[in-house]
């Protein structure tokens, strides 16, 4: 398994990455898409996505293996005036047949350096405050700022709360 980070996202990625968001929403996760996730919909997702990607202001990564997409993450910089120290991490989906095996962890270690390369100080990120990946951002050192109650739903259509979580990178 090995990381990169695309400067554009071809057809192949987009159609691969497409297959992951409906893995990981189908499978139950509370990405922004409600179950079932069609193919149509994910591809024009990750369509959009591509368009928007710019090494300023949204970056993205892919974990590979044997050339086929199994995890990604993005980072997103702040642009505003008063906010350009800081990032959010969004999208951190791992395929549920790969997951276990460390490449969350190392998807994030990308997105943290790479943020802390172009000087921002804070990292921001939410999610499903009932999640698994709630349970694993302390552990890599991610702060719990608070849940909101019934933020989201679920792909199931039920509403859940979310949790904040902030991250210090010292310069
Ligand atoms: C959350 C998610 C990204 C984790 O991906 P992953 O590649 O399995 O995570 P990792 O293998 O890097 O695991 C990280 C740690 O959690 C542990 N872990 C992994 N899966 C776990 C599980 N189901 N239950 C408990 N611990 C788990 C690992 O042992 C590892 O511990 P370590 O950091 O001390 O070594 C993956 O479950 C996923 O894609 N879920 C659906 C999408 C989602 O919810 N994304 C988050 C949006 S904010």
């Amino acid at each position: 398994m090995h990381i990169i980070e695309p400067r554009h996202l071809d057809a192949t990625q987009q159609q691969q990455l497409a297959a992951l968001l409906q893995d990981c929403v189908n499978g139950g996760a509370s990405v922004g898409f409600l179950a079932p996730l069609s193919g149509q919909e994910a591809a024009h997702y990750w369509q959009q996505l591509a368009r928007e990607l710019h090494p300023t202001s949204l970056r993205c990564w892919l974990a590979l293996h044997d050339d086929s997409i199994v995890g990604t993450v993005q980072l997103a910089l702040c642009g505003k005036a008063n906010g350009r120290h800081r990032g959010e991490i969004q999208k951190l989906l791992v395929h549920s047949r790969h997951r276990g095996r460390g490449i969350a962890r190392q998807l994030m270690q990308a997105a943290e350096q790479a943020a802390r390369e172009v000087g921002r100080s804070l990292l921001v990120l939410d999610t499903d405050s009932e999640s698994v990946a709630a349970s694993l951002y302390p552990g890599w050192g991610w702060q719990p700022a608070g849940d909101i109650p019934a933020y989201a739903a679920r792909p199931d259509g039920v509403l859940h709360a979310t949790r904040y979580f902030y991250k210090l990178l010292p310069g």
